[in-house]
């Protein structure tokens, strides 16, 4: 037997979306900035594909940029509300992804900003009374925070967020790889100037995304180029990827309440499951509260023993594939740097176990028998 459970790490494409896909990869072939009818054809697809896109998550049209994924989309996020709005000083979180992380911290070597972060608790949880200061006591800032963790599955309160930029006329970023699909996104409610979106975390195609961008909120090329995305990236469309984000985000939210709650039995039987067969097993950041953490990650401590090194290594030869992250031991270590920042006791191993729609119940009793295996080989070897 074989489990993924790494599906915050990348999902199976969805049949159905790869249908959608093909003809665009044949028959469909044209450039949409060619101005005869093969062109023209494209153009509208890609057109439909956006208006949909847009459709879901109750914004315009003209507030959807194409990117190449999230990484791009952060990017070009950071990058324009700096320059647009002159801005000198940005918070952030040291948990963020490295799209976010490196980002602002290359910016911030390079003079072009200042940067503040924002104090976490041993769980990971933002402290909102010290984004209020850091906001009341800069310049006007650019807020950049996560929805939900990759690493640890924390979710982050936009509302509350979004209410503290409004009050301090902050410009606010939100990296939502890890909720778009899989929670909802009203755009006339959420007060974020940015959110972004990676078609592959949601069973769509790897290397396309895309970029939110509030109106009123002038961007600049990341891309520069033709005249695609209404000048905004240039670079001929990836048309396929365009129209199965658009396919993958129509059915991540036809199928949302019965996914997640497929999804939540499974993350909860395995948190019972580990309890039962791991004695000491522990779980990281706020990742074993079923509301406050994402339903698709569950971040999983275990207790020292010989086998941290190659723990993930024997999962995978044992047939499960899982992702891990140590924290940092030594500043030589190059560990999670997430599990570093929460302060992991660096003696343990730990494993990220991330859900999809196609995981089963089976999967989870064969990955954490495997895991209980493996831990009992180890105790009687010691
Ligand atoms: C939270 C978060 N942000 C950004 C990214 C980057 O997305 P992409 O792979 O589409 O560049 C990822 C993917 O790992 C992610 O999990």
């Amino acid at each position: 037997m074989k489990a993924y459970f790494d599906n915050a790490a990348t999902t199976r494409l969805d049949q159905e979306v790869l249908e959608t896909m093909m003809p665009l990869m044949t028959e469909a072939f044209g450039n949409p900035s060619s101005i005869h009818s093969y062109g023209r054809a494209v153009r509208s697809v890609v057109e439909r594909a956006r208006k949909s896109v847009a459709g879901i998550l109750n914004a315009a049209p003209a507030e959807i940029f194409f990117t190449s994924g999230g990484t791009e989309a952060d990017n070009t996020a950071i990058r324009s509300s700096i320059e647009t709005f002159g801005l000198k000083h940005a918070i952030t979180s040291k948990i963020e992804h490295h799209a976010v992380l490196h980002t602002l911290e290359h910016l911030a070597k390079t003079g072009q900003i200042q940067l503040s972060f924002v104090n976490l608790n041993e769980k990971g949880e933002v402290d909102l009374g010290h984004l209020e200061v850091l906001l009341q006591t800069n310049s006007r800032s650019l807020v950049s925070l996560m929805h939900g963790n990759n690493e640890i599955g924390n979710l982050l309160d936009l509302n509350a967020v979004g209410d503290l930029c409004e009050h301090y006329d902050a410009i606010f970023h939100s990296d939502t790889v890890q909720t778009m699909a899989h929670y909802k996104h009203d755009l006339q409610q959420l007060k974020t100037n940015f959110i972004v979106g990676s078609a592959h975390k949601f069973h769509g195609p790897k290397g396309i995304g895309f970029l939110y961008v509030k109106p009123g909120t002038k961007i600049f090329p990341f891309v520069h180029g033709g005249a695609q995305e209404r000048n905004m990236r240039g670079g001929t469309e990836n048309v396929y990827g365009i129209v199965g984000l658009a396919k993958a985000l129509e059915l991540g939210y036809r199928d949302m309440a019965e996914h997640r709650s497929h999804i939540e039995g499974l993350k909860t039987r395995m948190i019972h499951k580990l309890r039962e067969n791991i004695e000491g097993v522990t779980f990281n950041g706020k990742s074993a509260l079923l509301d406050e953490s994402l339903y698709t990650v569950l971040s999983v401590s275990l207790p020292p023993s010989g086998l941290n090194d190659m723990l993930l290594f024997n999962m995978d030869i044992a047939g499960v594939a899982v992702s891990g992250g140590s924290a940092c031991a030594s500043g030589t270590d190059v560990g999670s740097h997430v599990l570093t920042e929460i302060q992991i006791n660096p003696d343990r191993a730990n494993v990220r176990f991330s859900f999809g729609k196609y995981n089963t119940t089976e999967e989870v009793d064969f990955a954490v028998n495997t895991l209980a295996e493996l831990y009992r080989k180890e105790s009687v070897m010691l």
